[in-house]
């Protein structure tokens, strides 16, 4: 399995959202992560299917959708119908997460489950060969630009070790603080999918850093 780099549009300006997507379509990115918040599941609102679709009209990668909401199932149609390839939804928010899962996948699209910091790899144990990917929360979910949670080397060894013992097929990403300081130990511990805020687009050349963070992980 490649690694994957997945920069997340929530720290690109808005006010030039074009020229963001532009630039991640000609990086060696592989992913666009969009982080829908709804105010409720976390303390903070970001933007939701008007901003989606505006990016999938420009985006030429697989669109990477991190729903950070209440009831996702409701919305689980109109995901798939703006474009998104992968939609996550939190373990924490899905009283019947299976049935979520498998609606998800009838839609045709790739299921993830998002774990919190507090949350334990344990929990998937009966679900983990239903998944194409689980996100690990390096940091709380809601916001960018926060302090990675070094407790996260850990989980990812832990979830490797879950998939390989249940020879299941699902991808690693670790969403929160990643940069080009555990970006290395992270691939090492066993994750595959990476992302990165503000640490790219805060950067004096975005392109750059994403090619420089796709070469060091390999
Ligand atoms: C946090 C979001 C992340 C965030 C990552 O709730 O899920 O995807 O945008 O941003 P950085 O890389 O700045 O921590
Ligand atoms: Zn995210």
């Amino acid at each position: 399995m490649s690694n994957l780099i997945a920069p997340s549009i929530l720290a690109a300006d808005f006010a030039n959202l074009q020229r963001d997507i532009e630039m991640v379509n000609n990086s060696e990115a592989d992913w666009f992560h969009i982080d829908i918040m709804d105010g409720v599941f976390v303390p903070n609102i970001s933007y939701g299917m008007p901003v989606l679709k505006a990016i999938a009209k420009h985006a030429t990668k697989k669109i990477d959708v991190h729903l950070m909401i209440v009831n996702p199932d409701q919305y689980i149609e109109t995901f798939a119908s703006l474009g998104a390839n992968i939609l996550t939804v939190h373990y924490e928010a899905c009283t019947h997460l299976h049935r979520t899962v498998q609606a998800i996948k009838a839609a045709g699209m790739k299921a993830g489950v998002a774990l919190n910091p507090h949350t334990p790899i344990a929990v998937l144990e009966d679900i983990i060969q239903d998944l194409d990917l689980v996100c690990i929360m390096s940091v709380n979910p809601g916001f960018g630009g926060q302090s990675f949670i070094e407790n996260t080397y850990k989980k990812t060894a832990q979830l490797k070790h879950l998939i390989e013992f249940t020879k299941s097929e699902c991808q690693i990403e670790i969403d929160g603080g990643v940069t080009n300081k555990n970006a290395n130990a992270l691939i090492e511990a066993g994750a595959n999918v990476l992302v990165a805020g503000s640490y790219v687009f805060g950067a004096e050349n975005p392109t750059e850093t994403i090619a420089d963070l796709k070469n060091s992980i390999g």
